[in-house]
């Protein structure tokens, strides 16, 4: 089931006609389905969204969303906006913390394409006191992903981190050269559906396999942060960092905006440090079918959400 609803949700992610219709309903109204996920279709309401979470004591990472871009010109075109983003964030006060994808920004055109691009808005970036999160996508990409990321790392990009996924083999690898570079990580599950040959399939391995990366990264690592729902998950962090005398800024909490709210205070208000992620954007519907993917007992909001809005 883990692996199955992953793989049917995938697939309707690259639904044309899907996309037409839920980008038709799914943002129409204040309460409409998507917007549980997404904070907004423009920057501005992003930016509002934010000033109300700080307001609640959380940190934050703003994801303008976007990825699998094929031509240098829409790659430019998501380089733009990111830059245009940061020159917003810094006018608005807000945290400037902002999470990106490779593919958005010409990976999948060729490698140097996106360098070029990343480096246009790591430059501002590093400028104006930024950290910027490279997410990490499906499996195809996660050694490119790194490539580039450990050749700004060499540039002196020293503002930036890079997710890594419990559910692939090869990540306890991956974990320790960020460790070695100072670099820091995001550890998280694992959204995609993956082949056999490179990721556990079974919740249970990934889940044995996010806990001895949780506690490598709490060892070893630099400032990690445990990015999951799963309250089994957040309960062995706290104790191995209680046990092992890790202080609660050492080390940050994240979710996804729009899920397990009550989770996100009770840690707040405990003095653990949250940082959630916000996505916005026109492009949301390939990330909402990935948050269905993860819960199809979400699918019900979303029926009753279209059925409310026809
Ligand atoms: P799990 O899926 O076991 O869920 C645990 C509990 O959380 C569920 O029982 C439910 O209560 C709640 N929950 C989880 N997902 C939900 C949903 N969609 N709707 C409602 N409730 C839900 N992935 C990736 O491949 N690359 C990346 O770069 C990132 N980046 C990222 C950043 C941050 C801040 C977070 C929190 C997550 C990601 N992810 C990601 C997604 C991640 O890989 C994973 O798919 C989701 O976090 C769901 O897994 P959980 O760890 O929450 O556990």
């Amino acid at each position: 089931m883990y692996a199955g609803a992953k793989a049917f949700f995938y697939s309707l992610s690259r639904s044309a006609t899907l996309k037409r219709l839920a980008s038709k309903y799914g943002m129409r109204a204040r309460d409409s389905f998507a917007r549980r996920f997404i904070a907004g279709e423009t920057v501005e309401e992003a930016i509002e969204t934010s000033r109300q979470i700080q307001g609640q004591g959380l940190m934050l990472t703003l994801d303008y969303l976007g990825e699998s871009v094929r031509t240098p010109e829409e790659a430019d075109v998501a380089t733009r906006e990111y830059v245009r983003l940061l020159d917003v964030i810094v006018a608005s006060g807000i945290e400037r913390n902002i999470s990106l994808k490779v593919t958005q920004l010409g990976a999948g055109v060729d490698r140097a394409t996106c360098v070029d691009n990343l480096r246009r808005i790591l430059e501002p970036a590093r400028r104006d006191g930024f950290f910027v999160r490279i997410d990490m996508e499906n499996s195809p990409w996660t050694q490119l992903t790194l490539d580039i990321f450990e050749t700004l790392w060499q540039q002196e990009y020293r503002n930036t981190g890079i997710a890594l996924q419990a559910a692939l083999y090869r990540t306890e690898q991956d974990v320790r050269r960020m460790n070695e570079l100072g670099a820091r990580v995001r550890l998280v599950k694992g959204a995609y559906k993956e082949p056999e040959n490179v990721a556990y399939q079974r919740k249970a391995d990934v889940d044995a396999a996010f806990l001895r990366l949780m506690r490598l990264l709490l060892e070893s690592g630099h400032y990690p942060a445990i990015a999951t729902h799963d309250p089994l998950m957040i309960a062995a962090t706290r104790s191995y960092a209680r046990e092992h005398g890790i202080a609660k800024d050492r080390f940050e909490f994240q979710m996804l905006y729009g899920i397990r709210r009550d989770l996100q205070a009770s840690l707040v208000a405990e003095g653990y440090r949250m940082r959630l992620y916000i996505p916005f954007g026109r492009e949301w519907f390939p990330y909402f079918m990935r948050r269905l993917g993860e819960r199809p007992a979400n699918l019900g909001f979303v029926v009753r959400g279209i059925l409310r809005e026809r």
